[in-house]
């Protein structure tokens, strides 16, 4: 990793022990109750996943308990979520290592790919929030976040630029796993809570000083102080 990076990701994972929220798939290791996590998280806000997931889990505790539901019952629990494909994909991914498999889920993002529903930011996500596996992942929060940072010019929504991005992702990825799994949420933490799609808080920010975007364009205006009153 360059050394500016590794003062970088330092930065962000001091940050994240200080202010990153304590949420329910941040205290397990458990590779399914991660990816019910990941999967419930790719579309709907985490405060509406708090509602569902403990639910989801008490019901489905284990990939086998959930391999062996009706489909309807899995449906029913994903109620009020939206987005059914995802609930049809886990319940395929969980018959599918159940039948075919050892009843586990592979730890590398590769193999992790294969599944239904796994896309490769999925697969990274369990790789390295469940096996704690030196593995990259870029969504949508982790994409801005790094293009801001590092690279101002790229489109995350241009897939070649995505590509670009993945590759900083990896380059910048702490060679440790347990490192890189806090590298990771910090990441994302960052992008939910402080560099955001509407606003840089660029006054909170624990990289500011380091940023491309903020180097380039200054701070948003909504940091700028307020005029003085006369
Ligand atoms: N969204 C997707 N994965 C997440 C995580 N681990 N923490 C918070 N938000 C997320």
């Amino acid at each position: 990793m360059p050394a500016q990076a590794q003062e970088i990701s330092r930065r962000l994972r001091r940050w994240f022990a200080r202010h990153g929220r304590d949420l329910p798939w941040r205290r397990t290791r458990d590779p399914y109750r991660i990816l019910v996590s990941e999967l419930m998280l790719q579309q709907t806000q985490v405060s509406r996943v708090l509602e569902f997931y403990a639910r989801f889990l008490e019901r489905f505790p284990s990939l086998h308990d959930l391999a062996a539901a009706r489909p309807a019952a899995v449906r029913e629990q994903w109620e009020g979520l939206g987005y059914y494909a995802r609930a049809r994909n886990l319940h395929a991914l969980s018959r599918r290592v159940t039948r075919d498999g050892d009843g586990t889920l592979p730890a590398d993002p590769a193999a992790l790919r294969t599944l239904p529903g796994i896309g490769p930011y999925t697969a990274g996500a369990v790789a390295s929030f469940a096996f704690e596996r030196p593995a990259a992942l870029v969504d949508t929060n982790v994409a801005r976040v790094i293009a801001r940072l590092f690279a101002p010019h790229l489109r995350p929504k241009r897939a070649r630029d995505l590509t670009r991005i993945w590759r900083i992702a990896e380059a910048i990825l702490p060679r440790r796993g347990p490192t890189a799994w806090t590298h990771n949420q910090a990441l994302m933490e960052l992008g939910a809570l402080v560099c955001t799609a509407r606003v840089r808080h660029c006054d909170v920010c624990p990289v500011a000083r380091a940023c491309l975007t903020r180097q380039r364009e200054g701070p948003p205006p909504a940091t700028r102080p307020a005029p003085r009153k006369r």
